[in-house]
């Protein structure tokens, strides 16, 4: 297990499931302390599936990048083609990812900046290598936690097996992005809200779907989050 990697500032943004919107609440966390005069760097370890475009949008450090500043290769310094857990896409590649180096690159970033904001990979438990999970990484680099998660059914064992799984390991939860958040929510939306916030005591908030991403709509949506308790 490599040696802590404690950035100054930051947060480490989860979630329940891959495909959730850890992403776009990252990319939300950095466009909104960058509008708000704030030097914010992004990192993700390695970002996997570039054979497997999602549309028109962009790669995850591609848009992570855009709404810091930083060129892409300095928010992931590592990259796959399969859509397939890390630890498997690097063995597909014959290699191994080296946590020290993955830490590394992202004291990095922060170094040049005065807030780190990390995406994982997947969910908490998602190998990077066979020995070394989202969650350790999460740990190495000491950051608080923000959970991204689903507003439908299912959200709630997802959310507070999350929460609970990152408390395990030390980890301080700091806030449940619920996204995307509809603009009427459902009577069950409604209570998964308040189920989760009462069951994890962690305050649940919501990102409403955004019809275009761009670091304006999403400085804009995070606008309505208390950034600096999330990074302090
Ligand atoms: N509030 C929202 N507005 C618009 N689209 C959203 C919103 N929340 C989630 N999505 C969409 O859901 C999909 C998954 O979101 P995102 O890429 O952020 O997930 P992720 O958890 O980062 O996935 P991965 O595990 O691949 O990193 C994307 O297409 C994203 O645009
Ligand atoms: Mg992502």
């Amino acid at each position: 297990m490599p040696g802590p990697a404690r950035v100054a500032r930051g947060c480490f943004v989860t979630a329940t499931d891959t495909g959730v919107g850890k992403t776009i609440v990252a990319a939300a966390i950095c466009a909104g302390l960058r509008a708000a005069g704030v030097r914010v760097a992004a990192s993700k370890p390695v970002v996997t599936g570039l054979d497997e475009p999602d549309g028109d949008s962009p790669a995850d450090h591609v848009l992570l990048a855009r709404c810091t500043g930083q060129a892409p290769a300095d928010v992931t310094p590592v990259t796959f083609g399969p859509a397939v857990s890390p630890h498997l896409a690097a063995a597909w590649a014959g290699t191994e990812l080296d946590p020290p180096a993955l830490l590394a690159h992202a004291a990095l970033a922060a170094d040049a900046a005065d807030v780190l904001v990390a995406e994982g990979v997947g969910g908490l438990l998602v190998p990077l290598t066979t020995s070394y999970s989202v969650r350790d990484h999460a740990v190495a680099l000491g950051l608080p936690v923000v959970v991204a998660a689903r507003p439908g059914l299912g959200t709630i064992s997802h959310t507070l097996l999350t929460v609970q799984s990152a408390r395990a390991a030390g980890l301080e939860v700091r806030a449940v992005v619920l996204t995307p958040w509809p603009p009427t929510p459902s009577p069950m939306e409604a209570d998964n809200a308040a189920t989760i916030a009462d069951g994890c005591g962690v305050p649940v908030w919501t990102l409403p779907h955004l019809a275009a991403i761009t670091p304006q709509t999403l400085a804009a949506a995070a606008a309505a989050w208390p950034l600096q308790d999330w990074v302090a």
